[in-house]
Formats: structure tokens, C-alpha cells, sequence
């Protein structure tokens, strides 16, 4: 994973498909492959874990036969151990679970590791990071929700920012190595925020999609430094 970042001092900015035109959908992977965003975050929601049903395995390898830097695969599902192996076949370079659909976290990283991705573990606003305690060290990535996950554009909850730097204390207390990301609500202001609170990942969907000139936000996104 270190080797995907470009600079310490800058966030890895990975640009979130659900806020993508889907039936210009090469159209818009191409938008970001011309871009200066790092990761293609791909949201996955099942209609359970979240209340909205995004796109499944299909739309994951279409976009990884076009995409030209890594995914991020972000699972908003319940029971994601069972579908790990799926998503790595269908070319996630990442995969994130959440917290509250695994009860066996520890178990569940190792086995997305073990399927050749790396491993992060999502929280709801709802949930501490105290509950990271034990795991941390075995993620290569925390994602902190800004947001209640299942859709795109909403307000983004003030109280991530002060949880970022309550993770990354965290991080530091136990020696751990993980990038912190954040997603929802992200845009230059609450971005530079969180880049200085700690964040190292910034996902952004309706502020990059929606804007007249997509690829200088990201530009813009990507100069927000600590
Ligand atoms: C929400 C998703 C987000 C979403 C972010 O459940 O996990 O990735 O696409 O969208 P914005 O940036 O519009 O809040
Ligand atoms: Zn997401």
C-alpha cells in the first residue's frame, strides 16, 4: 500500500463511482484515469446492511477492465467474508468490511489479505475507534464514515474530525501502520480538516462528480496538506 502513495505530505485521493454517470460509465472511469486521483472507490451496498442497493460483482469487473489504478472496494454488506474471494477475482486492489457486520474482524482481514488485497476495517459514526483496540495492528487501513452509510451527498458529521485524530493517537499508541480514509461529505473544506486532523485517504463522490471541472477538484483535493 505504501508504495501506491506519491507523498506523505499529500492525501491519496480515491474519487467514488456511486456519484459517477453509470450509463456513461467508461466515460467517467476514463475522467479519472486522466485525473491526478489515485484509487477508484467502489461502493458495494446490498439493501441490508444499508438501506439503498448499489451495483454488485458484474459492474465491479467492468470497471476494473477500464480502471488504470487500484480499487477500492468499500463493502456495505452483510456477511462480506463471504464474498471476499468474489471481489478479488473481480480485481479489488482493496477491501474494506465494516466493523458491524463482522463478528470476527480479526478472521475476516486475514482472509482478505489472504485473497492478495489489502485490508481495511470500516466504522459507522456510531462506533468508536476504541473498538479498534486489539485489530488495528492487523489492518492496512481504517475508514471512518462521515456520513451514515448507503448514499451518496449527504451532510457530512462534524464529529469525524475530532475522530480522526482520536484514531490516529490510536495508531500511534500501538505501533500500527494504517492509512486512515474517510468517507462522505468530503469536500475542500471538511478535507482539509481531515487531512489535518490525520486522514491520509479522502473519498470523495458528489464533490468531485458534480463539479463543472471534475479534474481540478481533484487536483484541488489532492493539494491539501497536514
Ligand atoms: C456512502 C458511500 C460513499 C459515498 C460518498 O455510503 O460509502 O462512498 O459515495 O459520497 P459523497 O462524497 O457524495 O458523500
Ligand atoms: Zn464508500
Amino acid at each position: 500500500m505504501r508504495r501506491l502513495i506519491s507523498s506523505v505530505l499529500m492525501p491519496i485521493l480515491a474519487p467514488s463511482v456511486l456519484a459517477a454517470d453509470f450509463a456513461n460509465l467508461e466515460r467517467d472511469i476514463e475522467l479519472i484515469n486522466d485525473s491526478d486521483a489515485d484509487w477508484f472507490h467502489v461502493d458495494i451496498m446490498d439493501g441490508v446492511f444499508v438501506p439503498n442497493i448499489s451495483f454488485g460483482v458484474p459492474v465491479t469487473e467492468a470497471i476494473a477492465r477500464h480502471a488504470r489504478k487500484p480499487l477500492d472496494v468499500h463493502l456495505m454488506i452483510v456477511q462480506p467474508e463471504k464474498y471476499v474471494e468474489t471481489f478479488a477475482k473481480a480485481g479489488a486492489g482493496i477491501i474494506s468490511v465494516h466493523w458491524e457486520a463482522c463478528p470476527h474482524i480479526h478472521r475476516t482481514l486475514s482472509q482478505i489479505r489472504e485473497a492478495g488485497c489489502k485490508a481495511g476495517v470500516v466504522l459507522n459514526p456510531g462506533t468508536p475507534v476504541s473498538v479498534l483496540e486489539d485489530v488495528v495492528q492487523e489492518a492496512d487501513m481504517v475508514l471512518l464514515m462521515s456520513v451514515n452509510p448507503g448514499f451518496g451527498g449527504q451532510k457530512f458529521i462534524e464529529n469525524a474530525v475530532e475522530k480522526t485524530a482520536r484514531l490516529k493517537e490510536l495508531i500511534l499508541k500501538r505501533n500500527a501502520s494504517a492509512l486512515i480514509e474517510i468517507d462522505g461529505g468530503v469536500n475542500l473544506e471538511t478535507g482539509a480538516r481531515l487531512v489535518k486532523a490525520g486522514a491520509d485517504v479522502l473519498v470523495a463522490g458528489s464533490f468531485v462528480f458534480n463539479a463543472a471541472n471534475p479534474r481540478q477538484v481533484i487536483k484541488e483535493l489532492r493539494a491539501l496538506s497536514k
